[in-house]
Parts: structure tokens; C-alpha cells; sequence
């Protein structure tokens, strides 16, 4: 087939985010049940990380699972059926196997028959890749409404015994239905990413790909966690959050002060607060719900979104920069204009 013969204009389209959705597992682990696993005091956490509380998935929970809730309810939201999606891509670190790919099930559990998608990684930054991603199948007029996921189960790569990581991370997906512009002003205006593989070493799970295979001394050795120089990652993670939302800000001739809500990946309250001062961003357009949810990588900004969204603290029309560093380095930036 010919690219027009379906008759779709290829000219790009406008494209909105017209729902939301999210899923966490119900079962909480607190800062109290940490210290009673680790050399670990509510304080600590609370000072240097911001969490209080994360969500951990059962056993038999996979991030397909979680995905999939969060695809079902964004596709209810947005009054269409799972026929109606054509593409979806998952962001995750965590997919239930390496192959078939997170999308692959998730697909098929949703009954989106008929659609293609695959999975993409790039960390904590999932989510501002999978929307960049599923927006540009949209705008390109190959699809009219796609699926951008963020999901992660981190507590299965996560040391329980490693004090450094496990109080960091939680488990969770956010998904979002993306279509074409219903009004042009309300839509996703400007992305930008980019990835530093020199700070590979930095946030990594050492095994269990090509490089180091799953073996007896693989799994001995805990190289199947994730392994990180916390320091490292927290001062890039600041210094590019910054950066950045500065550059998308300053190409579309926009300051700081006309964002109406800064939506940063949620890794550290420090993190999000220091680039939100670079910024001249002021508390109340800052979302931070870390406390309720750790770092759920690739979940983080649709579970912030759904927070302001139902504090009604984003409304149509507003403004929204979304900002993410995650483990490569990748660094994402999106900013729209909300549709509802
Ligand atoms: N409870 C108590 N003490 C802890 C601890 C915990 N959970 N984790 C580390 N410590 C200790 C350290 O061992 C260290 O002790 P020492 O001085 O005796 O060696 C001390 O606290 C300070 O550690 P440090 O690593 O300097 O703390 P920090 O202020 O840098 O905070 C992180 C550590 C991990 C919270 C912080 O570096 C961070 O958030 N980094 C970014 C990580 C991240 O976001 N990863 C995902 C990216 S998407």
C-alpha cells in the first residue's frame, strides 16, 4: 500500500492527551516497615528522598497487569473502545519478560485488536518517550488514537537488603489516550530529549541481558538489582531537569512564569525542588506526590497528573511542562497545553 492510499492526509495534525488513568497496587509498604528491614529511620527517608510510602505489587502482579488497568480506564475516559486504538507503546524497565514485549500482553489483554506497539526503555524518562512517541504516530496521520504507558513493577529489581535503592522506589503505570486535537490551542506543543550514554554506569541492573547473563553467580553476586551512584544521578538528574525545560521553554519564546504546572519525574523531592528553583518555579506549580508513591520510573508523571488533576490544581487550558532524567542518562521535556 501506498502511504495515501487510505486517504490520510501525512500532513502533521495537532495532537491532545484526551484521558488519563492510572493503577497502583493496593498494598503499601511505609518508612516503618523500611526500618524494620533495614538500618533505616522514617526521618532519613523523609529528609533526603521525600518518601513516605510506596505501593508494592503482589507476587502474582506483573507491570502488564498494572499497564493494562491503566489502558482500560484511559480508554473508558476517552469515550472510546479498545478497537479504537491502533498503536500503543509501553515504557518500562520492569516488562514481564524481555520477549514477548510488555505491549504484546498488554494489548491482548485490553482486546485492542488490530493494534501494533512494542516496548521502549529509557528508564525513568518511559513516560515523556512513550508520549513523544505515540504523539508523533498521531500527528504524522498514521494513527488517530494511540496508547502512551508508563509502568514499572520496581520492587522486582529492587535489593530489600540494600538500604541505598529500596526506600526509593514503588510500583505503578499511568496511561494516557493521545488523538487528534479537538480544539489546535489546547494540544502537545514541544518536546525535546536527549540521551548521555556516558553516564551508563551511574543507574544500572548489571545482569540478565546479553552482556551478563542470568547465572548461579550472577544471582549470588545481586547483580540482578538495580545498582546506582546516587550522588552521580542526583546532581545530573538536577542540573539536566533544568536544562532542559529551560530549552524548550526559551524555543517557544515562553518563561518560566507562564507554566501553570511543572510535572517532573518523581526520583527525589530535592531533585524535583532544586531544578523547580533553576527555573524560578515557585512551590504551588510544582507537583510532588513521591511521598505517597516513590519512584515508580516510568509511572511518575502520569501519577503526579492524576494527583493535580483531581486536586484541581490542572485545568483546561493550562500549561504543563513535564520534565524527566532517568538511567542512561535520558532526559526528556514535554510541554502542552491541557485539552480538559
Ligand atoms: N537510611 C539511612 N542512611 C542511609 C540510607 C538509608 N536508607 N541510604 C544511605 N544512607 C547513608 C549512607 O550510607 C551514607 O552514610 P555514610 O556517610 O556513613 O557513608 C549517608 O547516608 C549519606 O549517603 P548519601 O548517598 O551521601 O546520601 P544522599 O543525601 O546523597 O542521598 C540518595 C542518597 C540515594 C537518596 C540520593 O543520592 C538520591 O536520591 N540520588 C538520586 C537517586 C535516584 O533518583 N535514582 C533514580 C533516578 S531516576
Amino acid at each position: 500500500m501506498s502511504p495515501t492510499d487510505d486517504g490520510r492526509s501525512r500532513v502533521l495534525r495537532r495532537v491532545q492527551i484526551s484521558s488519563l488513568a492510572t493503577c497502583v497496587p493496593p498494598r503499601v509498604l511505609t518508612n516503618a516497615d523500611l526500618e524494620r528491614m533495614v538500618d533505616t529511620s522514617n526521618e532519613w527517608i523523609l529528609q533526603r528522598t521525600g518518601v513516605r510510602e510506596r505501593h508494592i505489587a503482589d507476587d502474582d502482579v506483573a507491570t502488564s497487569d498494572l499497564a493494562a488497568e491503566a489502558a482500560q480506564g484511559a480508554i473508558e475516559q476517552a469515550h472510546l473502545t479498545p478497537t479504537d486504538i491502533e498503536f500503543l507503546v509501553v515504557g518500562t524497565t520492569t516488562p514481564d519478560t524481555f520477549f514477548p514485549s510488555t505491549a504484546c500482553l498488554v494489548q491482548d489483554k485490553i482486546g485492542a485488536k488490530g493494534a501494533w506497539g512494542f516496548d521502549l526503555g529509557a528508564a525513568c524518562s518511559g513516560f515523556t518517550y512513550s508520549l513523544t512517541t505515540a504523539v508523533q504516530m498521531v500527528a504524522a496521520g498514521a494513527h488517530d488514537h494511540a496508547l502512551a504507558i508508563g509502568a514499572d513493577v520496581m520492587s522486582r529489581i529492587i535489593n530489600y537488603e540494600d538500604r541505598t535503592t529500596c526506600v526509593i522506589f514503588g510500583d505503578g503505570a499511568g496511561a494516557v489516550v493521545v488523538s487528534p486535537a479537538v480544539d489546535p490551542a489546547l494540544r502537545v506543543i514541544d518536546f525535546a530529549h536527549e540521551v548521555d550514554g556516558s553516564g551508563g554506569q551511574a543507574l544500572r541492573m548489571p545482569a540478565g541481558g546479553s552482556r551478563l547473563p542470568a547465572s548461579h553467580e550472577t544471582v549470588d553476586q545481586r547483580l540482578h538489582y538495580v545498582h546506582q551512584d546516587g550522588a552521580a544521578v542526583f546532581k545530573f538528574a538536577v542540573r539536566k531537569t533544568g536544562e532542559i525545560s529551560r530549552r524548550i521553554l526559551d524555543r517557544n519564546r515562553l518563561q518560566a512564569s507562564d507554566v501553570d504546572l511543572f510535572v517532573s519525574h518523581q526520583a527525589n523531592r530535592r531533585i524535583i525542588m532544586a531544578a523547580a528553583d533553576q527555573l524560578g518555579l515557585p512551590e504551588e506549580k510544582v507537583v510532588i506526590n513521591i511521598d505517597r508513591f516513590g519512584n515508580t520510573t516510568g509511572a511518575t508523571i502520569p501519577l503526579a497528573l492524576a494527583d493535580a488533576l483531581a486536586a484541581g490544581r490542572l485545568k483546561k487550558g493550562d500549561l504543563v511542562l513535564l520534565a524527566s532524567v532517568g538511567a542512561g542518562f535520558t532526559v526528556g521535556a514535554v510541554l502542552l497545553r491541557w485539552a480538559y
